[in-house]
């Protein structure tokens, strides 16, 4: 068996070597539109710009509830026809991707307009990239393998939490082998994304904390991420400032437009910074007790990330005290170590304010090894967290989350 501290090192290394990579990568950020009203302001340039025949993908709880409808009415107006397909389901599968591609190919669509949260956003990310490369989606999980550019795509995020419509990723839920598995590849950016609160407003209290917790979870594990660039720095404390400022309101007043709108920007500036930074233990932690307990995953985010940065404190304590700074929570005098135990507190309250309970109920300590394994895994050579984890210290933190 390997030492812990021989593999840390080489993990380390190996991280370097990802930073660098990330660093030269010629990411780009959608064509964006802000603002209440943005979302028909996309739909008019999209018209603009030549498209005759466009897909809606997104979920039959927003078609009933009519948000489609002006949209697609300012579609039409521009002469654009539409087709919606409104089947997608939270984690979008293998089979509803290949379903809205042969719903995109029966109705002769030339572009797709993703309307909803991250499901939506992320099945029509891969319904275009399917539609251009006629391969099985499993072989292109994973790193860049999406190899023609995919239908021109655009997306009017619903909820402010996954940055889906600025990220390079579309996760994708492969039943038959139990698992989840992430595409990733730079293509996969949407052209343009409307950022616009008026589809936000009717958002009840517990998705709003939820999804907005997700994004600062983004926002946090990105800036204390050892892969960590000035650019994605700046968009995490940008983010992270939105969020203490307007999540609480945006909660609380759901129908404050400027609350909601300050929030969708959160989450892009999240976005921005965690596809390319990347997030850390909290999220994958959060990820295994979404697929054994079917935990929202921003909820479980929200529980998870007090315990993670009381782990991480000790090597980046700096750096949680620069986000507390950035937030106005200095009065003066406080130590690095303090400034950061008041960001983490600030945490806790703004949970204990949302009603996002301090313990997951389902969680048994029989699987309790098995979801650390599966953390552990997905953490390895994927996130560069700030300090690593040895099994046993896993799941001592996990067990702490236990009722
Ligand atoms: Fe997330």
């Amino acid at each position: 068996m390997i030492p812990f501290s021989l593999r840390v090192l080489f993990l380390r290394t190996y991280m370097v070597i990802f930073k660098f990579v990330t660093w030269v990568l010629p990411f780009r950020e959608p064509q964006l539109f802000n603002g209440p009203g943005a979302s028909l302001e996309l739909c008019r340039v999209v018209a603009a710009g030549g498209t005759r025949k466009i897909l809606i993908v997104t979920d039959e709880m927003l078609a009933k509830l009519g948000l489609l409808e002006p949209l697609v009415a300012e579609l039409e107006k521009n002469n654009v026809e539409v087709a919606v397909y409104d089947r997608i389901k939270p984690d979008p599968t293998i089979a509803l991707i290949e379903d809205g591609l042969e719903f995109l190919r029966q109705n002769s669509c030339e572009a797709i307009l993703a309307v909803g949260g991250g499901s939506s956003m992320d099945a029509a990310k891969m319904i275009a990239a399917r539609a251009t490369n006629n391969k099985p989606i499993q072989k292109m999980a994973g790193l860049f393998l999406v190899f023609r550019r995919p239908l021109p795509l655009f997306a009017i995020p619903t909820t402010a939490g996954t940055g889906s419509e600025v990220t390079i990723a579309a996760v994708v839920s492969d039943p038959e082998e139990q698992r989840k598995f992430a595409v990733i590849d730079l293509k996969l950016v949407p052209q343009m994304a409307a950022l616009d609160a008026e589809l936000m407003k009717g958002l009840p209290p517990q998705i709003t904390s939820a999804t907005g917790m997700d994004a600062l979870t983004h926002a946090v594990e990105a800036y204390i991420s050892k892969n960590a660039l000035k650019r994605t720095d700046e968009k995490a404390v940008e983010a992270t400032k939105l969020i203490m400022q307007w999540l609480p309101e945006a909660v609380h007043n759901g129908q404050n437009l400027e609350a909601r709108q300050n929030m969708a920007l959160a989450s892009y500036y999240a976005g921005i910074a965690f596809t390319q930074a990347g997030v850390g233990y909290v999220h994958a932690i959060s990820h295994n007790f979404g697929a054994r307990y079917h935990t929202p995953h921003g909820l479980g985010n929200a529980i998870v990330l007090p315990y993670v940065l009381e782990y991480s404190k000790p090597v980046c304590a700096q750096r949680l005290a620069k986000l507390a700074e950035h937030c106005g929570m200095k009065q003066g005098g406080e130590s690095v170590e303090e400034l950061a135990e008041k960001f983490i507190d600030r945490i806790r309250e703004m949970n204990a304010d949302f009603g996002i309970p301090t313990k997951l109920d389902a969680l048994q300590a029989a699987d309790i090894p098995a979801i650390a394994d599966a953390a552990l895994k997905e953490a390895r050579f994927t996130y560069a967290v700030p300090k690593y984890m040895d099994r046993p210290t896993c799941e001592g933190l996990i067990k702490q989350i236990m009722v």
